[in-house]
């Protein structure tokens, strides 16, 4: 009996002590293989139990289970010490350098057309007007017809577009926008609003043209409003845009949702109106077109030409910008070259 016991004993110290010495998880599974397996030897011990008295039986089996449970807790802990110690070594084989330089995030920049639309409006709202969001789709009827411009008008030829169908076409100008917002008004309410938007025309595309444009399209309507009133309008406009010391120039022209209808000129930046190659020795630049609201899109839109009277202009968004900060080729606003667009950007 004693010699069994000590056979246990003997097993129990050299499974505690091999698992203490176990160098890794894979050592340590092997261990628990040998001793705490189904078929260990402990196990195997229990054979000898028949040959003991019933007293010898209870500490005997005492001796196994205890070494059994011993085996067992030490085992246990030191698996999950082994596991700790692994995760730990992977943490800091896996850390992460935070010394080292990160990735540059670069900040955006507003592309110079919109910079322009806000100069812009900021300008017209200082002077009261009402900025419209207008529509890149429209129909004949808004974009043409109830600006003075039937089916068959000649003037349409230099509008060709992108038509959706019969009826629907990229619109070509944002003169569109005035029919909308007096019809809107009800040939009541003054108006006075301006509408900056792309526009899209057939057009092939070079330093000065593009198939798809900006345009800011203005309207004042009320009683007595005069061309004096234009002039002096565009006159604030364009000292502000461009600087006190400009004057603007009006030239006769012709559009038809106007009469008289003008072309306005501003006084040369580059040489103060003497005559340079940007402004073609003239000493004017030409920056949009304008003039009294004709009485017949008064009267279709609702308003009574011998109550009211209007002006209206549009100016083209890059040919501002590009008078502005002197670039020389339409196509470049389109490009989204970040460097062209950077330039613009005080940050
Ligand atoms: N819509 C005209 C154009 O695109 C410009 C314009 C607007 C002229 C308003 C007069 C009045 O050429």
């Amino acid at each position: 009996m004693a010699s069994a016991i000590e056979r246990v004993l003997e097993i129990r110290e050299k499974a505690l002590k091999e698992i203490e010495e176990a160098k890794n998880l894979e050592g340590l599974a092997v261990i628990k293989n040998i001793y705490l397996a189904k078929k260990s030897e402990l196990t195997s011990l229990m054979g000898l139990m028949r040959e003991l008295s019933q007293e010898e039986k209870g500490a005997f089996g005492k001796a196994i289970n205890d070494a059994k449970q011993a085996i067992q807790d030490r085992w246990a802990k030191k698996a999950q010490e082994m596991e700790a110690k692994k995760l730990q070594e992977q943490l800091e084989k896996e850390a992460i350098d935070i010394t080292l330089p990160g990735k540059e995030m670069k900040a955006g920049h507003i592309n110079p057309y919109y910079i322009v639309i806000d100069e812009v409006s900021d300008i017209f709202a200082s002077m009261g007007f009402e900025i419209v969001e207008g529509r890149d789709v429209e129909t004949d009827h808004y974009n043409f017809e109830l600006l003075n411009v039937p089916k068959d008008h000649p003037a349409r030829d230099m509008q060709d577009t992108f038509y959706i169908n019969e009826n629907q076409l990229m619109r070509t100008q944002t003169s569109a926008a005035q029919a909308h917002t007096m019809i809107k008004n009800e040939g009541k309410k003054p108006i006075k609003m301006i509408c900056p938007g792309k526009c899209y025309r057939r057009d092939d595309d070079d330093m000065t043209h593009s198939h798809e444009f900006g345009q800011i399209e203005g309207l004042v309507v009320d009683k007595n409003v005069s061309l004096a009133d234009l002039k002096g309008t565009l006159e604030m406009f364009v000292k502000k845009m461009f600087g006190e010391k400009r004057e603007i120039r009006l030239r006769s022209s012709y559009f038809p949702f106007t009469e008289p209808s003008v072309e306005v000129d501003v006084s040369c930046a580059k040489c103060d109106g003497k005559g340079c190659a940007m402004c073609k020795g003239t000493g004017w630049i030409e920056i949009l077109g304008a003039g009294e609201v004709h009485p017949n899109v008064l009267r279709m839109c609702g308003y009574d030409p011998e109550v009211y009277s209007g002006f209206a202009f549009g100016v083209g968004i890059e040919r501002v910008a590009m008078l502005r900060y002197g670039v020389d080729d339409i196509r470049r606003f389109y490009q989204n070259d970040i460097r062209f667009i950077k330039d613009f950007n005080k940050n």
